[in-house]
């Protein structure tokens, strides 16, 4: 599973043995320049998520659920979970929680809403739980992380990320469930990866994090079409005649009255 924002992005992941294309609310940190996903609305998730749409050609789409759309009751939660699938042409959408959403999740799931899970780091939750950290590191917690994820597939959930889990704690979880277990930061022993397209492709001016692998450079090799470009400019090397439409035939001095 890779994340796509916009058309190009879909259009690239649809030649590149993808399964699941992710319309992330972390488009509130990459696309946005905010410092968290919290701000990110359903209209956003929703304009994303028709942008993929015109640009995807096999993948299935899953659009995230942002920020307070869907905790404050069953009818709101589903009724933008709709928005996403009628209006953005996502073909289900996935939910940062655990137990505490299982009923939740369940609703959707009647409702026709096929549900991807989100358990273990949530980034929704970071001013519960003080930050970006790893979950389940010690034995309650990796017990806490597990049940959520049991609970998430009880409910009905087709697959399920989990984020910033220890890999032996990983391990549990995938053995347990069922469902496909997508990890980021979750180690070796799951059923899929995800990755920020950006950050696996290199389109970075930032360290990354530690479970990211940059598979290009390609903020690398923008920066420098850019800086050639400026150059060229200010040599006027470009445009060439090459790259100029063809003069007229009025005689010189016939332009100018
Ligand atoms: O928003 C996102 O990109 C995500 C993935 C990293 C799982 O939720
Ligand atoms: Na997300």
């Amino acid at each position: 599973m890779v994340t796509a924002y916009d058309a190009m992005e879909a259009r690239l992941l649809s030649g590149a043995e993808i399964d699941i294309a992710l319309v992330g609310d972390s488009l509130g940190n990459i696309v946005q320049g905010h410092d968290s996903t919290l701000p990110v609305t359903v209209e956003e998730m929703l304009y994303h998520t028709r942008c993929v749409r015109r640009g995807l050609d096999g993948p299935f789409l899953v659009t995230d659920m942002p920020f307070l759309s869907y905790n404050t009751s069953q009818k709101e939660a589903i009724t933008n979970a709709g928005k996403m699938i009628k209006e953005g042409g996502a073909n289900g959408v996935k939910l940062e929680g655990g137990a505490e959403i299982s009923s939740l999740v369940r609703a959707m799931t009647r409702a026709m809403i096929p549900v991807m899970g989100h358990v273990g780091l949530k980034p929704q939750s970071i001013n519960m739980t003080g930050g970006y950290k790893v979950q389940g590191k010690d034995l309650q917690g990796a017990r806490q992380v597990i049940a959520d994820a049991v609970a998430i597939e009880q409910a009905g959930a087709f697959a399920i990320v989990l984020e910033g889990i220890p890999p032996d704690v990983a391990r549990a979880i995938t053995s347990r469930l069922s469902i496909p277990t997508i990890g980021i930061g979750a180690g070796i022993h799951v059923d899929g990866q995800v990755l920020v397209f950006h950050d696996l492709v290199g389109w970075s001016d930032r360290p990354l994090p530690r479970f990211v692998r940059p598979f290009g450079s390609v903020g690398l090799e923008a920066r420098k079409a850019v800086l050639a470009f400026s150059e060229s400019v200010r040599n006027h090397s470009f445009p060439s005649p090459e790259e100029s439409y063809p003069e007229t035939a009025i005689p010189p001095g016939e332009i100018l009255p």
